[in-house]
């Protein structure tokens, strides 16, 4: 095997270019710059900053989450600013930092993801995509997840090209089998990538009181708990519509992860649940990926994705 000197970790995704393929997760960093205590933020493939509605939103009532086996369980209900306020207060701290920026949106029906999309478009251009976040519910239509239709899907994700800027979607695993439909739909409606996965559906009761444990009843399980589940799920979609970018995450906190979404192909990474474990956790992955490739032979990160014999 031959040991290379610098391997080139450069990925793209769609039509975004990043300098790594690792990057934060949705709701696991924050809004703004928290992490760049810990990390420097410039040397991650980029941050992706806590899903952000056109309106402050105040979440659920606590507990948020709870530490499950091997993992978490939250249901923080998309807490947030509003994304005029983080345009002024947290974008700027993002930027001073040097990150390329994700910005994720969310909202409770398809015109407040339009909304949302079009506040985006006067944003600057370190915001290289915004993440769509489609794992939450539709108030319209009785509470059921956009992601676990495909025609809400394209209609939520073809309401968003306002932002005028890169968008992926952003899917939930609990659509099952119909994930890679789900997929392909956000790819016709005008989305350049997927990200897989949002949280699986849980609940977490305590014996005593016989109470659910989080104020909202249920929540979303994360964390190595889930890693074989979005592992899978990213295996899924590739052999289906191998032409859709795709990013993974899902319980990933090592580099043998990392590599691991990339075999299955995922053309770029998140980290989430390891944040809370070690707020490091991003940075560190980012540095050590390049030893990995080093001393494995491997030139070029995007030499991996999708090489896993299956
Ligand atoms: C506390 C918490 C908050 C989250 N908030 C969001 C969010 O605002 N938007 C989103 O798309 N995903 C959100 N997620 C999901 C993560 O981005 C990620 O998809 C999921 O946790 C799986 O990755 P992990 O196992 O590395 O955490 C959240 C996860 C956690 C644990």
């Amino acid at each position: 095997m031959t040991i290379v000197a610098v391997p080139d970790l450069t990925t793209t995704i769609g039509s975004v270019t990043l300098p790594s393929p690792v990057m934060t997760a949705a709701g696991t960093a924050g809004h703004g710059a928290e992490l760049s205590a810990y990390v420097d933020l410039a040397a991650i493939g980029a941050v992706v900053v806590k899903s952000l509605a056109h309106f402050p939103w105040d979440g659920n009532d606590p507990l948020r989450v709870h530490q499950t086996p091997a993992g978490m369980i939250n249901a923080v209900g998309l807490q947030g600013p509003g994304l005029d306020a983080w345009l002024r207060h947290d974008l700027p701290q993002l930027q001073r930092a040097g990150a390329r920026v994700v910005a994720s949106i969310w909202g409770r029906t398809v015109a407040e993801y339009e909304r949302a999309a079009t506040i985006l478009a006067a944003a600057p251009d370190d915001v290289v995509a915004v993440e769509v976040n489609i794992s939450c519910p539709n108030t319209e239509a009785g509470h059921a997840l956009f992601a676990h239709s495909p025609e809400m899907t394209a209609e939520v994700i073809a309401a968003t090209a306002g932002c005028e800027r890169p968008r992926w979607a952003k899917l939930s695993p609990n659509a099952g089998p119909t994930l890679p439909t789900i997929a392909a739909a956000a790819r016709d409606a005008g989305a350049e990538a997927v990200t897989l996965v949002n949280t699986y559906f849980g609940l977490s009761v305590d014996p005593v009181t016989g109470s659910a444990r989080l104020g909202n009843g249920g929540g979303g399980v994360s964390g190595p708990a889930i890693r074989p589940l979005a592992v899978r799920a990213v295996a899924d979609v590739h052999a289906a519509e191998p032409d859709i970018p795709i990013v993974g995450v899902g319980g990933i906190a090592s580099v043998d992860d990392v590599v691991e979404f990339a075999r299955v192909g995922a053309r770029a990474t998140q980290v989430g649940t390891a944040t809370f474990v070690d707020p490091r956790t991003v940075g560190t992955l980012a540095a050590d990926l390049g030893p990995w490739c080093a001393n494995q032979g491997v030139a070029r990160f995007v030499d991996l994705i999708g090489t896993a014999g299956l």
